[in-house]
C-alpha cells in the first residue's frame, strides 16, 4: 500500500544507526511521530536532513518518499527496506530498473510514475516549470481500481438503506465477476502489465489521469507490451517476474524511447529480487 508515513505504516528500521553503501552514509532516525533520513555524501560533500512523508509497499518491502520542498513533487529514498529480511538494500539490488552506479537521486518519480499503479485516480498535472500539482483519489489499490466510479452507487445504495428506492435498482457499479473473461482479465492487467502511450495519450493521462475504467476495452486507452509480439524489449531481462517492475523504463512521459532503446540496446544486465 501507499500510505502516509505515520508509527503505524512504517515497518522500516529507524534505529539511528548508520549504514553504507557506495560510499554514502545512511542513518534513519525516528523521532516522536516523525521519520528522518540523514544522508552523509561522499569525501566531505554535504549532508542532508530529510524528513519523510509517504511510504509505498508493506508485504515484502518498503520505499519512502520525502517532499523535495517544489509544488507536491516528491522525491524517492534511493533505498528499499525488506520487511522478512529486516535488512536495508540499495534500491536497485530490489527493483529491475537500469544498471547505474550509485544511488541516483529521483525526484517526481511517484508523480509521473509510480502513482500510476500504487494509487487510484491519478493525474500528474504539471503545473510550471518543475512544478507538479499532482492528485489521487485515494492512495493505494482501493475499491474503485477495480470497481470503476462508485459515486452513483453509494448514493443508490444510500436510497435504497433509507428506503427512497428498493434492490431492484441494477446496480451501477462494476463487478469483474460480471465482465467477459478478457474484461476482466484487463481490469489487473491495467497494473499487473506495462504499456506505451502516444503523445497524445500522455498528454490526457498528465491533465485528467487515464481514461481506463473497468469494463473497457484497457488497449484503447494504451499500448500494452505483450512478450511474445514485443520481445525485442525484453532480450536482455534475465529471470521471471518483473511486469510490474519494469513499468520503471517504460511509462514515465518522456522516458518511453529513451528506456526502450536501453532494454534493446542489449548493454545492461539487470538484478531482480527472487
Ligand atoms: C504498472 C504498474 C506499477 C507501477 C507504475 C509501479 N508499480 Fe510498484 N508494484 C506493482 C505491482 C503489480 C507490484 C506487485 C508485484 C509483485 O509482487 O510481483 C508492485 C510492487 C511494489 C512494491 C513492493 C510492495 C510490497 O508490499 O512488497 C513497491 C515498494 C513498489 N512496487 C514501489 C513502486 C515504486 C516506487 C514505483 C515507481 C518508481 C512503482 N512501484 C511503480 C505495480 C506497479
Ligand atoms: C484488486 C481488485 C479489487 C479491489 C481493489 C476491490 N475489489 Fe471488490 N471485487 C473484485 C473482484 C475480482 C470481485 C469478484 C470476485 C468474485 O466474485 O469472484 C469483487 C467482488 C466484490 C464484491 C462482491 C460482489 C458480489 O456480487 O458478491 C463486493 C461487495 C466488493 N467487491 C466490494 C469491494 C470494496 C468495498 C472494495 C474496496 C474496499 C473492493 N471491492 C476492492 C476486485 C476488487
Ligand atoms: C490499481 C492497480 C492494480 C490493480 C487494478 C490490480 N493490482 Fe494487484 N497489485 C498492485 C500493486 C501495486 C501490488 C503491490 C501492492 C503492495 O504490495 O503494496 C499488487 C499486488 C498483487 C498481488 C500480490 C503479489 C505479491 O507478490 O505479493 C496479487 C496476487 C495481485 N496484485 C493480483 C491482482 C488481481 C487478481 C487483480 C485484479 C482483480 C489486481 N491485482 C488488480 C496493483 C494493482
Amino acid at each position: 500500500m501507499t500510505q502516509v508515513v505515520s508509527p503505524q505504516t512504517v515497518t522500516g528500521r529507524f534505529d539511528n544507526k548508520e549504514f553504507s553503501f557506495y560510499g554514502w552514509t545512511f542513518r534513519p532516525e525516528h523521532v516522536a511521530d516523525e521519520f528522518w533520513l540523514h544522508i552523509q555524501g561522499s569525501s566531505g560533500s554535504p549532508s542532508f536532513h530529510r524528513k519523510l512523508v509517504m511510504t509505498t509497499g508493506s508485504h515484502h518491502m518498503q520505499k519512502y518518499w520525502y517532499h523535495t520542498g517544489h509544488s507536491r513533487k516528491i522525491g524517492l529514498v534511493p533505498l528499499v527496506y525488506l520487511i522478512e529480511s529486516d535488512l536495508w538494500v540499495p534500491e536497485h539490488t530490489a527493483f529491475l530498473q537500469p544498471t547505474e552506479p550509485g544511488l541516483p537521486v529521483r525526484e517526481g518519480t511517484w508523480n509521473k510514475v509510480c502513482n500510476q499503479c500504487h494509487a487510484t485516480g491519478s493525474q500528474l498535472r504539471i503545473s510550471g516549470p518543475d512544478a507538479m500539482n499532482t492528485q489521487v483519489a485515494e492512495f493505494g489499490i482501493a475499491c474503485e481500481a477495480c470497481h470503476g466510479p462508485g459515486e452513483q452507487h453509494v448514493l443508490a445504495m444510500l436510497d435504497v438503506a433509507t428506503k427512497r428506492s428498493d434492490l431492484a435498482v441494477p446496480l451501477s457499479i462494476v463487478n469483474p465477476r460480471h465482465l467477459p473473461p478478457e474484461r476482466s482479465a484487463q481490469v489487473c492487467g491495467q497494473c499487473h502489465g506495462i504499456w506505451t502511450m502516444t503523445q497524445a495519450q500522455i498528454s490526457s493521462w498528465a491533465n485528467t489521469g487515464h481514461t481506463y475504467r473497468p469494463g473497457d476495452d484497457l488497449g484503447a486507452s494504451r499500448r500494452y507490451i505483450h512478450g511474445s509480439e514485443d520481445q525485442h524489449l525484453f532480450d536482455d531481462i534475465h529471470g521471471e517476474d518483473s511486469f510490474g517492475q519494469m513499468v520503471k523504463f517504460v511509462s514515465p512521459a518522456e522516458n518511453i524511447t529513451h528506456c526502450c532503446d536501453r532494454l534493446a540496446s542489449r548493454t545492461r544486465t539487470v538484478t531482480i529480487r527472487k
